[in-house]
């Protein structure tokens, strides 16, 4: 606070409408906000506030959320469809997003948070030191580049959610991964490399597909990695480079060196790298599908071009430069174990002014994650009659959002009734032991009940959820990301959550604190926050087939007792249902 002077507003207007790209060879229309794919980039300081105005031009429902943005006091501002709020309507609507970053320094994002229009609708949102005498924990690098993460489908997302819920099958693979929206070469498995070295020879069409960032030799740049994707896991490297990373979900780390990054949905790196190779030759960067799923054989790869930045004159250099460009070695898409290995690598940094994990807990919960099927309720529209549809769930719950009114209202009315229950189970209602799949427990995880329920929690109170990932079918990764508040992550690992022997495993002086845990499969992983921000939070999957399936609950943390723990009313446009 005492840089307050400093602090500045940061203000943008998003349009959201239509916008038709070519990829692939063909031109599609999109949901994008100002004609940008991947949309604006917000850049604020630490303290800074954000105003964003959203004027929803599109034929659907929509609302934006500030990922990893704690919306301290601000819980309106946080964005969830009927969690935090009634969509902006279509055609015309409005709603301004206003809220600070204070305390917050790294990368972020924002993307659409309805339906499946994050697909497309989505961008950085970084968060620098504060004004004037903020400084990085780390030597300031020469420059710094985003590179976002994502999907692509030849068709109209919203089209592949009705799908994903209509046939029960999971979401249809999309048809390529991007960086920064663009394709780049890659393709399926094997194909990468030709199709890599296929562009290659033609430098000025590869150019318009693919993201290109130029270093000069010798610096140091700071990546920001966003992983925007929606179904899948990724792999992210640099051929004949390595990563320093000092920052994970914009919560500075104990420096940790490595050539390969670990990335979910949701999940954000900041990753220092040197442009220490060979200066003559041209690199890719590759991101590619990490297939947590025992039996799967999906993998997809694709790349950005990274080159040094030559003499003109140095024709030797530029004849160098011609040849093909260096793919990266990439890990098997089903390599487990270095997965586990980056993120049980990561520590958090402890410097003057961090938080501190809770070491006293007042609240303990198991949550289990189960995907497995329902009966069709009578009304609803998507689903398959004959086959049911897939409901995921947490402790047997298969989040249902409201329709009435937004949770945060409803809690903000006193009065849940009809809206929600405050029955959200602290434990799974069956005792289980999910390696063994012949139990009638973990059968009977696999048909789940329906239900808007929350945990409601005191403020300030202390958490330690351990999230058990049991999910019959489908035994993949599940990222999960809490709304609202970094968590420390304490420790994770493989088989049935036992607390006496695992708590031996807690990290409680340095864990990493995120907004987003790859809990593994057929594993387990314990975080720890304290609820200190009133409002209404919602904890989910950020595969987001699985979302609408219900693997989701939400947190409902009640005011504090002095006048700076009280959420204020809502602003006067917020939108109504
Ligand atoms: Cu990045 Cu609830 O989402």
């Amino acid at each position: 606070y005492l840089l307050l002077a400093d602090a500045a507003i940061v203000e943008h207007t998003f349009h959201v409408g239509n916008l038709s790209v070519q990829r692939l060879g063909q031109s599609q229309v999109i949901t994008a906000v100002n004609g940008q794919f991947p949309g604006p980039k917000i850049e604020a300081r630490d303290g800074d506030t954000v105003v964003v105005h959203v004027v929803n031009l599109s034929p659907y429902n929509l609302s934006i959320h500030w990922h990893g943005i704690l919306q301290r006091l601000s819980s309106w501002a946080d964005g969830p469809n009927m969690v935090s709020q009634c969509p902006i309507r279509p055609a015309g609507g409005t709603y301004t997003y206003r809220f600070n970053v204070t305390g917050q320094e790294g990368t972020l994002w924002w993307h659409a948070h309805v339906s499946f229009l994050r697909a497309t609708v989505y961008g950085a949102l970084i968060i620098r030191p504060a004004a004037p005498r903020g400084r990085y924990p780390f030597p300031r690098p020469h420059g710094e580049a985003t590179i976002i993460l994502g999907e692509w489908w030849n068709t109209s997302v919203v089209d592949v959610e009705r799908q994903a819920l209509l046939t029960g099958a999971g979401p249809n693979n999309s048809v390529a991964l991007t960086i920064n929206g663009l394709i780049g070469a890659g393709g399926g498995g094997c194909g990468a490399a030709a199709a890599a070295a296929a562009e290659n020879n033609n430098a000025a069409a590869a150019a318009a597909h693919q993201y290109q960032l130029t270093v000069e030799p010798g610096r140091t740049y700071l990546l920001r990695i966003i992983n925007a994707a929606l179904n899948y896991q990724l792999f992210f490297k640099v051929a004949n480079h390595s990563f320093t990373v000092v920052a994970a979900d914009a919560c500075y780390t104990d420096p940790y060196h490595t050539d390969v990054i670990v990335i979910a949905p949701g999940q954000t790196v900041d990753a220092l790298m040197r442009a220490d190779a060979h200066p003559g030759r041209r690199y890719y960067m590759a991101a590619q599908v990490y297939q947590s799923l025992a039996n799967a054989t999906y993998s997809a790869t694709t790349t950005a071009l990274l080159t040094y930045l030559q003499d003109a004159s140095d024709s030797h250099s530029r004849q160098e430069q011609e040849q093909q460009a260096l793919m990266p070695t990439m890990p098997a898409f089903n390599d487990s174990a270095t997965a586990q290995s980056f993120y049980a690598s990561l520590t958090g940094l402890l410097q003057d002014g961090a938080p501190t994990v809770p070491l006293h807990v007042d609240t303990r919960m198991l949550v289990t994650f189960g995907l497995g099927v329902t009966p069709c309720a009578p009304a609803q529209t998507l689903c398959n009659r004959t086959r049911g549809s897939v409901a995921a769930s947490m402790n047997n719950v298969s989040f249902q959002f409201p329709t009435a009114m937004s949770l945060l209202e409803a809690h903000m009315r006193g009065a849940p009734d009809g809206v929600y229950t405050r029955d959200f189970p602290d434990r799974p209602p069956v005792m289980f032991d999910f390696t063994s799949d012949s139990t009638t427990a973990n059968r009977s995880l696999m048909f789940t009940s329906k239900g808007t329920k929350v945990k409601t929690l005191r403020y300030n109170e202390t958490v330690e959820v351990v999230l058990q990932n049991t999910a019959i079918l489908g035994a993949e990764n599940h990222p999960v990301h809490l709304h609202g508040f970094n968590f420390f992550s304490l420790a994770q690992g493989t088989g049935n959550f036992n607390a006496h022997r695992h708590v031996r495993a807690y990290n409680l002086v340095n864990p990493q604190q995120r907004n987003t845990v790859a809990v593994p499969t057929g594993g387990w992983a314990v975080i720890r926050f304290t609820a200190d921000n009133p409002g209404v939070w919602i904890m989910h999957c950020h595969l987001d087939a699985h979302l609408p399936f219900g693997l989701a609950m939400a947190f409902e943390v009640d005011d504090g007792p002095t006048p700076d723990a009280v959420l204020p009313p809502p602003p006067p446009d917020y939108p109504r249902c």
